[in-house]
């Protein structure tokens, strides 16, 4: 028997027709599953009619949730067999009452590997796409990608470009699948050829110079990082091409880094004037006006390139505003702070001091995320003192309108925001400073990302320390 769906990756059609021939009492050796539109390697049966659904005729067991989810993955592989070993399974699942119970069988083990491959090349495309900005004919600006997946994976990854780059008009061209979003909504057609891919633009060369900055040859593994970004994507990385010269000069230039003298420390500045609060009338009435006012703030470029501002969040009057940096990717996204890796670092060590995230209000000193783009990806950047600046009225605003006894600065952003000079964080941490015109003290400590980014053997032992401070804060921060 000749089974056609609608494409090779119709869900939909698989699950009706599979449930139907089971019912039917159909064996999986009886039935030759095909494609009626293909994108290449599938099995096509032309357009012999096919025999009419009709509803099951017999009650059917139903399936357990994981083989739906299984199905779901497993659909999108580029596996020709891929139908017929579900429905095998859904078969046996139905006549084997043991199978649900065996991790080791032969065909659920092969289902398994192949919904693995396809989550990974899910995340591949996730991490290697590579947008170039090109001009339409029309004068609009769009990014476009050309990207080669292993799977059939375009449809089911399209949500997560669209989230993440909901603001850019941008088309990911694939041999077989494209996806463009035009700022509201993604739409699909067939594949592009390859010599639509869009010629390097002047990103492309920043982002190399920048690839080749940042590559620390003291740091190079080269067998995890081919595991991590396999060799089948480097020819559509631009940055692949510089990985053999840079792996190639690694030892030369670890030896010369150990070599140098060390860098002398920066300058620093003059202290600056704490930060006035805004005119009497400029001050937002509440913070749902604080959110409005600072979402459209323009006093720097920063805000024209965010999804929103973040405010803080917490109760009203608290003992402490902890008080970071700017918000992250995740945070720009959500709308809220600390919800990212640096945030959930945080919260993860309050927790272990039994201290309640939402006893504390959580703000931070700008209001909006500086970020680089590089290919597809979003890269804080550390907001400069004019953006701090800029945005300083609005961290004086928050803390008047929410009214803490006490402020926590997390890095050094921070504590520049609150004390109005800069802050030598490690010199100066640990300790409430009473500096403020506002009576307010201030406790200085680290920011959890500084803590993300140290090496692993250092890690442990400063966030010992670090969480000893959040404890000292929490329990000697002045009582009003
Ligand atoms: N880092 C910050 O300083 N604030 C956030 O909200 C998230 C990360």
């Amino acid at each position: 028997m000749q089974v056609r769906l609608d494409d090779a990756v119709d869900l939909d059609g698989f699950r009706r027709r599979a449930r139907q021939l089971l019912a039917d009492g159909v064996p999986p050796e009886r039935v030759e599953w095909g494609v009626a539109r293909s994108d290449g390697g599938e099995g096509l049966f032309g357009d012999a009619p096919e025999q009419a659904i009709a509803p099951p005729t017999a009650a059917l067991q139903p399936v357990p949730a994981a083989f739906v989810a299984l199905c779901a993955d497993v659909i999108l592989h580029r596996d020709p067999q891929r139908f017929a070993l579900l429905y095998r399974l859904l078969w046996r699942l139905a006549h084997e009452p043991a199978l649900r119970h065996d991790p080791l069988d032969a065909d659920m083990m092969r289902a398994q590997r192949m919904a693995k491959a396809v989550h990974r090349d899910i995340h591949k495309m996730r991490a290697f796409v590579r947008f170039t900005q090109v001009t339409d004919d029309d004068g609009l600006e769009r990014h476009v990608a050309w990207f080669e997946p292993e799977h059939r994976i375009v449809e089911a990854n399209a949500d997560f470009f669209a989230r993440r780059f909901a603001q850019m008009r941008w088309a990911i061209l694939t041999p077989e699948r494209c996806v463009e979003w035009d700022g509201h909504a993604l739409s699909f057609r067939a594949g592009a050829d390859r010599r639509e891919k869009p010629p390097p633009d002047a990103g492309e060369q920043l982002w190399l110079t920048y690839y080749a900055h940042i590559f620390n040859p003291a740091r190079l593994k080269f067998a995890t990082m081919q595991r991590e970004m396999p060799r089948r994507y480097w020819h559509n990385l631009p940055e692949a091409a510089l990985i053999q010269p840079l792996a190639d000069a690694a030892d030369a230039r670890s030896q010369s880094m150990i070599e140098a003298p060390a860098t002398p420390a920066r300058r620093i500045r003059a202290p600056m004037a704490l930060h006035p609060l805004p005119a009497e009338g400029a001050m937002p009435a509440d913070l749902g006006e604080l959110r409005a006012a600072a979402h459209a703030c323009r006093a720097c470029p920063i805000g024209a390139h965010a999804t929103q501002a973040v405010c803080g969040e917490g109760p009203l009057a608290p003992r402490h505003m902890l008080v970071g940096e700017q918000p992250g990717d995740q945070e720009d996204l959500a709308g809220r702070p600390f919800v990212g890796p640096a945030g959930q670092l945080l919260e993860r060590a309050m927790a272990q001091l039994g201290w309640a995230r939402e006893g504390v209000y959580l703000a931070n000193a700008v209001k909006h995320f500086k970020y680089e783009l590089r290919g597809k990806r979003r890269i804080h950047k550390t907001p400069g003192q004019r953006e701090a600046e800029a945005c300083a009225h609005w961290l004086d605003a928050e803390i008047a309108l929410v009214r803490p006894q006490s402020l926590v600065a997390l890095g050094a952003t921070a504590a520049r925001a609150l004390l109005g000079r800069p802050v030598a964080v490690q010199a100066e941490r640990g300790a409430w400073l009473h500096e403020r015109a506002d009576g307010r003290p201030v406790f200085v400590t680290l920011h959890p990302s500084a803590l993300l980014r140290l090496p692993d053997a250092e890690r442990e032992a400063a966030q010992a320390r670090w969480r000893e401070e959040l404890a000292r804060a929490r329990d000697t921060a002045p009582v009003a």
